[in-house]
C-alpha cells in the first residue's frame, strides 16, 4: 500500500548513512510501489551543488550500495523526485530556499543524518523559519547522547521545538524483520507465553557477534566502545522484547511502556559479572584500527544481567557482543529447565529444551526436543532439533525482505512510532549503563585481549562456567 504523498528532507544527504542506507532504501520502496510519484526527497547539506549534481550523486550511491538494475527506467523516475538545497546548519543560508520547496498538504519529515551536535541548530532553524509545523516529523539517529546527562540535554533541546510524538529516534535493530518477529512469536502463539518466566526458563543468552572490525571508523568507535555502540541500544532492545510483559495492544505507547518497565527493573551489574575484551592479532589489531596505541576501549562485552521483577527473579540473561569474532551471527537462545522428574533411566542425557531464535543470518527458529532413540535397546532418549528457516517456511527469498531502514522510514511517513525509541526509554537505558562505564573509566583496567577470529576472551567463558552453564558456539 503506498504511503501518503510526502516531502522528506535529508540533512546530511551527502554523508555515509544517506549513501549507504537512506537513498538506496527509499529507491527500493519506490520500486515496490510504496512511494507516490508526487513525493519529494530533498537533500540538504553544506556542499554547494544543484539538483542535477545531487541526482548523479544519488545514482552512484544507489548503484554502489544495492543490487539494483542501473538501466531500470524506474531508477530515472525515482531520481526525478530528488532535489537539493545547500544549507548552512549554523547560519541562515539556504533555509528560505528550503521553505520554498516544501509543499503544503504533504506529510513533512526531516531526517537528521548529521552529528548530534547539530540537532539543536537544525531544530531551531526549522521552527524559526516556519518550515516545521505541529504535524511535521523529525528522525534522529544514534548515538543519542553518550550518557544519561547528554541524552537528557538532547531530549530537552528537541523538546523546545517538537512534541514527543513528532520525534522518531531510530534503533535500526527494531526495523529488522526477525526482531519484530520476536513479538509475533511471543504474543501470537499460545505455546510459549505460559512457560516464559523464571519457573520454566533456566537462562537466556543474547549474542550479537560480528566479523568486522572497526578499521575506517576507529575515531568514532574508540570513543564509544561496545557498550555505547551496541549494548545501550541494540542489545537493550532485544533484551526488552524478550523480557517484557505483553502490551495490551501493538501500539506505540503500549509497547514502549512495557519496554521501559524492563529497563527500569534491571539490576546494576556487578563488576564480577562483566567482561570486556579487545581484539588483537597480526594484521587485525584493535590498537591499529583505532589508531590510539594505548586505547582501553572494548570491542567485546559479555555480561550477566538480572531483571528484578516477578517474571524473571532467578533467571539470568547473558549478553555478549563483539567485533572480529569467529562468525557473524545474532541469536537469542532460551534454555528451559529440565523436567522436574524423569520416568526414564536417562541420567547423563541433557534434557533441557532450548529455543533458539536466529536473527541473522539464516533467520529462523530451532527448538530442541527429546525423543526416543530408535532401536530395540530400550527407552533411550535423544535430543533432536525442530528447525525452521523463515525463508523456507514463507517461500520468500531473503532479498525480498525490506531492509531495516526502508521499513523505518516508511513508518515515519505513516506516522507510526511503535518501532522507535521514546525519550524516556533512551534515558533509562543510559541510566543503567552509566555506572558500568564510570567504573571502567575509574578502574583504568585494560580490556582482556582476544584473538581476532576467536569466540572472545576466555574470561567470558568463565563467566558462564562459574554458573555451570556454557555459551553457545559462535558459528554461522
Ligand atoms: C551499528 C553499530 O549501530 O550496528 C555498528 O554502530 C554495528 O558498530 C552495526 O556493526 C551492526 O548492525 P547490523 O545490522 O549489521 O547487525
Amino acid at each position: 500500500i503506498p504511503v501518503d504523498d510526502f516531502d522528506l528532507v535529508i540533512f546530511g544527504a551527502t554523508g555515509d548513512l544517506a549513501h549507504r542506507k537512506i537513498l538506496p532504501g527509499l529507491y527500493r520502496r519506490f520500486e515496490a510501489g510504496q512511494i507516490p510519484a508526487s513525493s519529494r526527497i530533498i537533500g540538504a547539506a553544506r556542499t554547494e551543488q544543484d539538483d542535477a549534481a545531487f541526482r548523479d550523486e544519488a545514482f552512484r550511491a544507489i548503484c554502489d550500495h544495492s543490487s539494483v538494475d542501473k538501466d531500470n527506467p524506474q531508477l530515472q523516475e525515482f531520481l526525478g523526485l530528488l532535489g537539493y538545497v545547500a544549507i548552512d546548519a549554523r547560519g541562515e543560508g539556504g533555509w528560505q530556499a528550503l521553505k520554498d520547496r516544501m509543499r503544503p498538504g504533504a506529510v513533512h519529515a526531516f531526517y537528521f543524518s548529521v552529528a548530534p551536535a547539530l540537532f539543536g541548530d537544525i531544530a531551531e532553524r526549522l521552527a524559526g523559519h516556519g518550515i516545521a509545523h505541529d504535524d511535521s516529523r523529525i528522525v534522529v539517529e544514534k548515538p543519542f547522547g553518550r550518557d544519561r546527562a547528554s541524552a537528557r540535554a538532547l531530549n530537552a533541546t528537541l523538546a523546545k521545538h517538537f512534541h514527543e510524538d513528532q520525534i522518531y529516534r531510530i534503533d535500526h535493530y527494531l526495523g529488522k524483520e526477525t526482531v519484530q518477529n520476536l513479538m509475533a512469536v511471543r504474543f501470537a502463539n499460545v505455546l510459549f507465553e505460559p512457560l516464559w518466566n523464571a519457573q520454566f526458563i533456566d537462562h537466556v543468552q543474547i549474542t550479537v557477534a560480528e566479523t568486522v572490525g572497526v578499521a575506517g571508523r576507529g575515531s568514532y568507535y574508540d570513543k564509544s566502545g561496545a557498550i555505547r555502540d551496541m549494548v545501550q541500544n541494540h542489545m537493550m532492545q532485544l533484551l526488552c522484547l524478550i523480557a517484557m510483559e505483553p502490551p495490551y495492544h501493538f501500539d506505540p505507547d503500549a509497547v514502549r511502556d512495557e519496554k521501559l518497565k524492563v529497563i527500569r527493573a534491571l539490576q546494576p551489574v556487578e563488576p564480577a559479572d562483566i567482561v570486556r575484551g579487545q581484539y588483537t592479532g597480526e594484521g587485525s589489531d584493535y590498537l591499529t584500527d583505532a589508531e590510539d596505541p594505548a586505547s582501553r576501549t572494548e570491542s567485546y562485552v559479555a555480561m550477566k544481567v538480572r531483571i528484578s521483577n516477578w517474571r524473571w527473579q532467578g533467571t539470568p540473561f547473558y549478553l555478549r557482543t563483539g567485533k572480529k569474532l569467529r562468525a557473524r551471527t545474532s541469536e537469542i537462545a532460551i534454555t528451559f529447565k529440565e523436567p522436574p522428574h524423569s520416568i526414564f533411566d536417562d541420567s547423563g542425557v541433557p534434557k533441557a529444551n532450548e529455543l533458539v531464535i536466529r536473527l541473522q543470518p539464516n533467520e529462523g527458529m530451532n527448538l530442541k526436543v527429546m525423543i526416543k532413540e530408535p532401536g530395540p535397546g530400550g527407552m533411550r532418549l535423544v535430543q533432536v532439533p525442530l528447525d525452521m528457516s523463515f525463508a523456507d517456511a514463507l517461500g520468500a527469498d531473503g532479498a525480498d525482505m525490506p531492509d531495516a531502514y526502508e521499513r523505518l522510514i516508511m513508518d515515519v511517513i505513516r506516522g507510526n512510532q511503535t518501532l522507535f525509541m521514546r525519550g524516556d526509554e533512551v534515558e533509562a537505558a543510559w541510566a543503567w549503563t552509566d555506572p558500568i562505564i564510570e567504573a571502567w573509566e575509574d578502574g583504568k583496567r585494560r580490556p582482556e585481549p582476544y584473538d581476532s577470529g576467536s569466540s572472545g576472551p576466555d574470561e567470558a567463558l568463565r563467566l558462564m562456567h562459574r554458573d555451570n552453564r556454557r555459551w553457545r558456539e559462535i558459528r554461522s
